[in-house]
This record gives C-alpha cells, sequence and structure tokens, in this order.
C-alpha cells in the first residue's frame, strides 16, 4: 500500500514540473493538490463551470470522519451528497488531500502515503490527465486528447442524477448499481443495494443483505412496472436501452432547470426528489416501496399464484381458477402457502386450456421468465404459450406505441400486484377451460352489482372510510413500517422554512417560548400576552387570509403547482408579527401545469383534515387543500381541533357541529367562547360561510383559492350557500376510538398552535 502511495507521490511530484497551474473553478491539474486542511498549500473546492456542484472534503452530519464528495453548490442545501469517493476509508482527520497523477489516476492520501482512495488502475495510462467536475454532477479524468479515463458517473453511490445511466455495460463488462449508505452519519455502503438482475427478463430490483428486497420490474417501454406512479410525476422522461453494447437504464429532466435526483434510502427505500425554491428544501416526489404489496419475501407477501390488493382486506387472493394451497393457513392469514389450481392441465391438450385476461397487474417476477423481442403479434405469443406445455402465462413486454415482444412465464408466478384502473398491465393466464368464468356469468355478476350493490353504496363508502382507519392504524404498528403517516421521525428531518426566518420568528430559539412539538419540530409560542389577546378576532382573521394568500401562491403562483396535501393548525408556524407561515413540505406535490388531479395509492396525512375523495379513492387535487384549509378556518374561529372534539349529544364532529348551527341560524354559536362579543359578526359570519364552503362533500363544489382570497377579503359581492359537508358524521367513521373525548373549550390557544 505505502509502496504504491510512494509511488503516486512520485508521479505527482514529477507532474508538477510537467503543468503550469491555471486557473479554472472546475479542474484539477495533477500541479494541484485540493487539501482538507486550510495551511496545506492547496487549492479551493472544485466548482462545476455552470455552479451548480461543488467538489470538496466534508463530515457527514454526527460524524467526525473526513470524505471527498459532491453536492449541490447552487442551492442552500449543502448537506444532501450525490456522491462519496471514500466511503469505505474515511480519513480521520484533516489530513486528507486529492490529487490527480498525469497518468489519470485520481488519489485521496495523506501527508504520510496513506492511500484512503484512489480511482483504481487505468488499463491505458493516460498522458496530460486532469479531472474536472462537469455541470451535470460528474467528475471526470480526460487525458490529453480529451478522452475519459474514470468518471464517478461509473461508480456511483446512492444517487442517481440526470443522465447517469445505471445497468450493465456490455463492452466494459461494468455493472452500475446503487449502494445505500450505513445511515445518515455513515456512508460506508449500507445493506441495500439496486440494480439490475440480468436473469430471464432483465428487471430492476433492491437487494438486502444480497436477498431481493422489492422488485421494481421489468420495463415494458414506459416505466419500470412495479414503479407506475413514476409517469404520473411528470418531471422525468425514462429510458431503457438494450442492445449488444449495453444493457442501461437512465432518466432526463423534462425541464433541465429543475433539480432533480433519485436516491437509495439507508432502509431500502427509492426516492425520487425535486428541489424546490418556495420550500427551500427537496420535495419527495415518489417513493417506493409504497405499500404492504411491494415487499418480497416477508411476511406480508402473497404466495404464489396469488394477487396482492394494497387497499383491500385480506390483501392477498387466489388468481383466477386457482384455490388456497393450504385453507386453514389462508383463513388465518398466513399467505405464504399461496395458491394451486383448482382443475390441473395434465394433459396439455390445447382444446381443454384457455386464456383469462387479468388486467392492471404488476407482471410477475421475471428472473425465470423468457423473452422473444421479435415477437409482435400476441396471437403469435399465445400460440407460443399455447404450445408450450410448462408455459403458465404469457404478457406484452412493451406496451408503448403498438407494442411487440412475448413474455412466457413456465415458472409460478410470484409477486404480482393489483392496481387500480389507471395502471398495470394484462397478463394471460392459461387455465383449464372449465375454470374460465363464462361471459354469461360475468354479466350475471354484473346485473347482481347493479342490482343489489348499487342502492348500498352509500353505506359501502362509510365502511370503507372505517376500514381506511382501521387500515392506517394497522399500518403505523406494522413491523413493515411502510408509510409513517403520523411519525414525527420523518417530518423532523425535512429542512423546511429559512432558517434564518425562523430564528428570527423565534427570538433566537429562546427555550422559554418552546410551547410543544409540532409537525415542523418545535412551534414557538410568541412573548407578550394572555391568551385570549393573543389571538383575537382581528389577529384570527389576518392569520387565516395570511395561509390563503400562502395556499393562493402555492397552487397558482408559485413557479408550479404545489399541493402541500398535509396543512393542519400544527404546520402554520406564527412569527412574531402573528404572521402565519405554512411550513413542512414533507408530503407536498409538484403537479405539472396541465394536472389537474393525481391518484396516489399512498394516502397520507392527518386524520381531521383529508379530504373524503382522498382518504377513499386516493385522489389529490387543489380541492383536498382547499378541504383541509376550510378545516383550518373553522378551528381558528371555534378555538376547537377538528380531530378531537366531537358533540357526545349528536355524534358529530366540528364540521358537522358548524353545518348543524349554520342551518339552524345560529352560527355564531360556533365562535370562541373567549372572544366574548367583541367581534364583528357580519365578518365572522362570512368566515364560517366560507369555512363550510371549503369543506363541501364534493370536491367540484368547492372554491379555489382565488375566489375564496376575494370572498375572505369581501370583494366578492355573492358568496353561495354552503352544502353539506364531507365527513361531518363521527359515529360512522370512528367509533371505534374510545379515547376521543369533547376537549374542553378553554385550551385556545394551545390548540392552534400545539403539535399533534
Ligand atoms: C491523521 O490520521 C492518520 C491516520 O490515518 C495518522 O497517521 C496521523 O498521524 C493523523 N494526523 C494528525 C495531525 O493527527
Ligand atoms: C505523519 O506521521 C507522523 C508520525 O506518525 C505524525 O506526527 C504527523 O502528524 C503525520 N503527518 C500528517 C500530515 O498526518
Ligand atoms: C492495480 O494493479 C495492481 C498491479 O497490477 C494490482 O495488484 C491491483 O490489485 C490493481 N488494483 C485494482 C484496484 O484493480
Ligand atoms: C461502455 O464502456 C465502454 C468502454 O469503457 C465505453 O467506451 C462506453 O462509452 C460505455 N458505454 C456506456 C453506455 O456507458
Ligand atoms: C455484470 O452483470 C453481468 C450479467 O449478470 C455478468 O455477466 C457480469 O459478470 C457482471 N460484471 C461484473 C464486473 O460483475
Ligand atoms: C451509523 O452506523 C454506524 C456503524 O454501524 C454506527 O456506529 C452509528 O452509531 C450509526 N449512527 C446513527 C446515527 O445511526
Ligand atoms: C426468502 O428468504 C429466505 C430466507 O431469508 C431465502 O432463503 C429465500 O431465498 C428468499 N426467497 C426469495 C424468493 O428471495
Ligand atoms: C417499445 O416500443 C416503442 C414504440 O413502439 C419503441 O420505440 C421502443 O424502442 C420499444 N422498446 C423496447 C425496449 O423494445
Amino acid at each position: 500500500m505505502s509502496g504504491r502511495a510512494a509511488a503516486y507521490f512520485l508521479l505527482y511530484f514529477a507532474s508538477a514540473f510537467l503543468f503550469l497551474s491555471y486557473a479554472d473553478d472546475s479542474t484539477l491539474t495533477p500541479s494541484q493538490l485540493l487539501g482538507d486542511d486550510d495551511d496545506d498549500g492547496g487549492r479551493g473546492n472544485l466548482i462545476s463551470t455552470g455552479g451548480r456542484f461543488e467538489l470538496g472534503f466534508f463530515s457527514p452530519k454526527g460524524s467526525s470522519n473526513r470524505y471527498i464528495g459532491i453536492w449541490y453548490h447552487s442551492i442552500s442545501d449543502k448537506a444532501t451528497k450525490v456522491w462519496v469517493a471514500n466511503g469505505v476509508h474515511p480519513v480521520p482527520n484533516r489530513s486528507g488531500r486529492l490529487f490527480v497523477t498525469a497518468d489519470g489516476r485520481l488519489v485521496l492520501a495523506d501527508g504520510n502515503s496513506t492511500v484512503f482512495w484512489s480511482s483504481g488502475n487505468v488499463s491505458t495510462v493516460a498522458v496530460g490527465a486532469i479531472a474536472r467536475l462537469q455541470d451535470d454532477g460528474n467528475l471526470v479524468v480526460k487525458d490529453g486528447s480529451d478522452t475519459v479515463v474514470w468518471q464517478s458517473f461509473d461508480f456511483p453511490t446512492d444517487t442517481i442524477l440526470p443522465g447517469m445511466k445505471m445497468g450493465w455495460n456490455r463492452t466494459s463488462g461494468h455493472n452500475i448499481s446503487l449502494r445505500a449508505w450505513t445511515n445518515e452519519s455513515d456512508p460506508t455502503p449500507g445493506n441495500f443495494v439496486m440494480g439490475m438482475d440480468l436473469n430471464g427478463v432483465p428487471q430492476e430490483l433492491v437487494w438486502n443483505n444480497m436477498v431481493p428486497f422489492w422488485r421494481l420490474g421489468p420495463w415494458n417501454g414506459q416505466y419500470m412496472g412495479g414503479a407506475p406512479e413514476v409517469i404520473a410525476e411528470n418531471l422525468m422522461d425514462y429510458a431503457f436501452v438494450v442492445n449488444s453494447q449495453m444493457f442501461v437504464y437512465w432518466y432526463a429532466l423534462r425541464d433541465p432547470l429543475v433539480l432533480a435526483r433519485i436516491t437509495l434510502s439507508s432502509d431500502g427505500h427509492i426516492v425520487v426528489w425535486a428541489w424546490l425554491d418556495e420550500a427551500q428544501s427537496w420535495i419527495s416526489q415518489a417513493e417506493f416501496p409504497r405499500d404492504v404489496c411491494d415487499y418480497l419475501n416477508s411476511t406480508s407477501s402473497c404466495g404464489p399464484y396469488s394477487l396482492c390488493s394494497p387497499t383491500v382486506y385480506p390483501t392477498c387472493a387466489c388468481l383466477e381458477g386457482f384455490r388456497p394451497k393450504n385453507q386453514k393457513n389462508w383463513d388465518l392469514r398466513v399467505w405464504s402457502d399461496g395458491c394451486v389450481r383448482k382443475t390441473e392441465l395434465n394433459d396439455c391438450r390445447t382444446d381443454t386450456v384457455g386464456f383469462f385476461r387479468l388486467r392492471n397487474a404488476k407482471l410477475p417476477d421475471t428472473s425465470r421468465a423468457t423473452v422473444d423481442w421479435s415477437m409482435i403479434n400476441m396471437d403469435d405469443c399465445k400460440a407460443l404459450c399455447l404450445k408450450d406445455c410448462s408455459c403458465m402465462a404469457y404478457a406484452r413486454a412493451n406496451i408503448s406505441g403498438s407494442g411487440s415482444g412475448c413474455i412466457i412465464w413456465t415458472h409460478e408466478l410470484i409477486d404480482m400486484k393489483f392496481y387500480n384502473n389507471v395502471f398495470g398491465q394484462e397478463l394471460y393466464l392459461k387455465l383449464a377451460a372449465r375454470d374460465i368464468p363464462s361471459r354469461s356469468a360475468y354479466s350475471r355478476s354484473r346485473r347482481l352489482v347493479l342490482i343489489v350493490l348499487v342502492p348500498l353504496s352509500a353505506a359501502f363508502v362509510l365502511i370503507c372510510a372505517g376500514g381506511f382507519i382501521w387500515y392506517t392504524k394497522r399500518r403505523n404498528t406494522s413491523e413493515d413500517g411502510l408509510t409513517i403517516d403520523e411519525g414525527k421521525g420523518l417530518e423532523l428531518d425535512l429542512p423546511l422554512l429559512d432558517f434564518s426566518k425562523i430564528v428570527d420568528a423565534t427570538n433566537n430559539f429562546s427555550t422559554s417560548n418552546i410551547l410543544g412539538e409540532g409537525g415542523f419540530g418545535l412551534v414557538y409560542k410568541l412573548e407578550n400576552k394572555t391568551k385570549s389577546t393573543l389571538l383575537d378576532w382581528q389577529t384570527r382573521y389576518d392569520i387565516i387570509v395570511g395561509i390563503a394568500r400562502g395556499l393562493l401562491y402555492l397552487h397558482h403562483d408559485s413557479r408550479f403547482k404545489i399541493i402541500h396535501r398535509d396543512l393542519k393548525a400544527s404546520n402554520i408556524l406564527l412569527d412574531k408579527g402573528m404572521n402565519p407561515k405554512i411550513s413542512d413540505f414533507g408530503m407536498a406535490r409538484i403537479f405539472g401545469s396541465d394536472e389537474t388531479e393525481v391518484n396516489t395509492r399512498r394516502v397520507v396525512g392527518t386524520y381531521g383534515y383529508m379530504s373524503p375523495e382522498y382518504v377513499i379513492d386516493g385522489i389529490i387535487s387543489v380541492k383536498s387543500d382547499i378541504f383541509s384549509f376550510g378545516v383550518l378556518i373553522l378551528e381558528i374561529i371555534s378555538g376547537q381541533r377538528s380531530k378531537t372534539t366531537y358533540y357526545s349529544e349528536s355524534q358529530i364532529n366540528l364540521l358537522g357541529y358548524a353545518w348543524k348551527l349554520w342551518k339552524a341560524g345560529e352560527a355564531l354559536k360556533l365562535v370562541d367562547e373567549t372572544l366574548g362579543t367583541s367581534f364583528p359578526t357580519d365578518d365572522v359570519l362570512r368566515c364560517i360561510k366560507i369555512g363550510l364552503l371549503c369543506v363541501q362533500e364534493r370536491p367540484g363544489d368547492r372554491p379555489t383559492m382565488p375566489i375564496t382570497v376575494k370572498m375572505l377579503g369581501g370583494e366578492s359581492a355573492f358568496i353561495p350557500d354552503p352544502k353539506q359537508p364531507g365527513f361531518f358524521n363521527l359515529k360512522n367513521h370512528i367509533d371505534s376510538d374510545s379515547s376521543t373525548k369533547r376537549s374542553s373549550r378553554n385550551n385556545v390557544s394551545i390548540t392552534l398552535l400545539e403539535g399533534r
């Protein structure tokens, strides 16, 4: 080791004489040292030509080890590292120096010639090499004739940047995969790896300690089959190229000015991030795995020949033509045995079998499947499956355009998921003819649906709501820890508002001002005054208007359309002047300009603020934020929290109570007692009415933000009468929560400011 290091040093000193140092922020020449110490005579950090990226030494949060890494130079967040050179061998102190040898090696060593990292052996020794940090975040070493001899994009850590290729380079034999950090303070490669599984039909996988953890599935011409939601993100174009030279996957940004990246987190999740100037933070645009159905080989995984549906309970169901292998276990919700055919296909006679078309499916594991890319016609694919006695199923390999390619499964079908009617693919299952449901049976069941179920649909919706609450609770306690709906850990990690503004607003974090912990972390109460004067009518009105302006900005005036998704009292911070600031963009979604709503399987948010269409159908739109805003208005006026308040005589929540009073012409009874009678009745009534308009059951009935702001400001002569609010009857969907009590009416400011 030290012998090689000494050789590097010789090369370094020799080359120092050959190269004149020239000033270029993005370039490291053999005559320069990039040192960690201020007085080691080295040069400063590398900064890419466009100023987007920076390379230098850093210590991760909570560690004193020194690493060479690349981060964004152009934004306020410098903590996010997109690449780390010496994750395996940290430098324990500031003695590290990075240099490039004239023959094209990047070396990180200390003054005593211990080598911590090097870019390895270059097959052909380069002449006149330099290293340059490009504006796409790629650190490249080029020789004198401008040929790339090494690049960091070929050795990623936990981040794929736009333009970086993942997969297998058949020319060089090199495989590019992501390796997660051990944890946020330790870039040592951790347990999780994301890469291409080239067995059978190539698919993307995440492994945990070499064991498959979850499967993104094969590329289908548009997206990885197990992550169809990425096409709804509208930020990136994904691509996949298979030819004699390579087998690679990459993505490009639709708007080159947007900063976005994809990471593999230390718990094995893949997250698509976009930087939002408005929030001064990275916003997660998509995250996988997203539900119980995505995990391979976990206790919740459905066994072979069964279909997992994340929103239905029981989550696993046998495929058409199959029955549980072990009925007893199946009834106990132990799914691992899976299902078996009702009727065996033992004689392989083509006249006794047929195909059942399963729609909206995540295709089964393809690691033992085969693909014929040249097959264009699906009838040929069917014929191939019919002819092959061991064929279980077939599907189209490429769903884009007219479609081409034929995938054939000859082994057991595992890891299938059912998507809603937007996503997923068609899979043709080979079954004994007698197990294929006939058309007439289908139409009978359709009629049954119409005759029996439709009148019961209202009841069904309520059952779904109850089921969702139950499911959320179960999810929060499940070992898989899928989505932390109300988990503080998730939210506390996120950098939110401009730090200096918070310091200012909280009197430099004076601890006497700590009121409680909220979604943001700590929410600060401001000095002065008694509770009632703190929140007089004018203050409350100004807060409502301030939040409305903030939302107007997010929905309509910022560069992107932003849906906050988790608007609630604890996400509103008040500064010294009692000006509200919307905080915690950890769940926000960026919408494309032509998008009005998206459908998500991952319903996250805070109960009490979520609109019915979001809870039940996963539909996100500006109208779901407006519902939450309406809840906030009613909370601010009444001093009551929607979540914990109910009115025992009739089992209705705050929305129901406000609605009841409104209909009875007694809306002023809603107003917080501590306001006494010192408020302008007309203004208060107008605000209550607007609150009720915002929480109306049908999204289409709720006003948009521009109209809401106008109505609040009294600029709108006509304000329509509100219709029935969504989710106002508590009894029907929260009967299990015996701990819910009528909250006392004297905790006004706490209600507004405290965390959950
Ligand atoms: C820095 O750490 C190295 C061990 O890698 C050690 O040999 C060296 O003495 C340390 N230098 C200082 C100044 O502490
Ligand atoms: C080199 O090693 C010596 C002895 O171990 C130590 O005193 C010195 O600090 C080291 N120098 C650097 C730059 O690490
Ligand atoms: C570099 O080459 C040397 C000598 O051929 C060899 O011993 C060493 O393992 C190689 N290092 C790497 C990283 O390939
Ligand atoms: C694959 O490797 C070869 C040889 O190193 C290189 O020239 C080529 O650009 C690489 N291809 C891709 C797609 O990275
Ligand atoms: C890359 O993956 C391919 C296909 O699995 C394999 O044949 C090859 O050996 C791998 N290359 C390296 C360097 O691991
Ligand atoms: C990160 O991992 C390292 C090594 O396993 C461990 O020593 C350290 O305590 C961990 N840090 C955190 C913050 O989990
Ligand atoms: C499931 O996990 C077990 C043990 O962890 C392992 O032996 C088995 O190969 C895994 N199965 C799959 C399909 O990954
Ligand atoms: C999938 O089909 C589209 C449109 O027909 C075509 O452009 C694309 O190259 C195909 N992809 C693969 C991997 O065959």
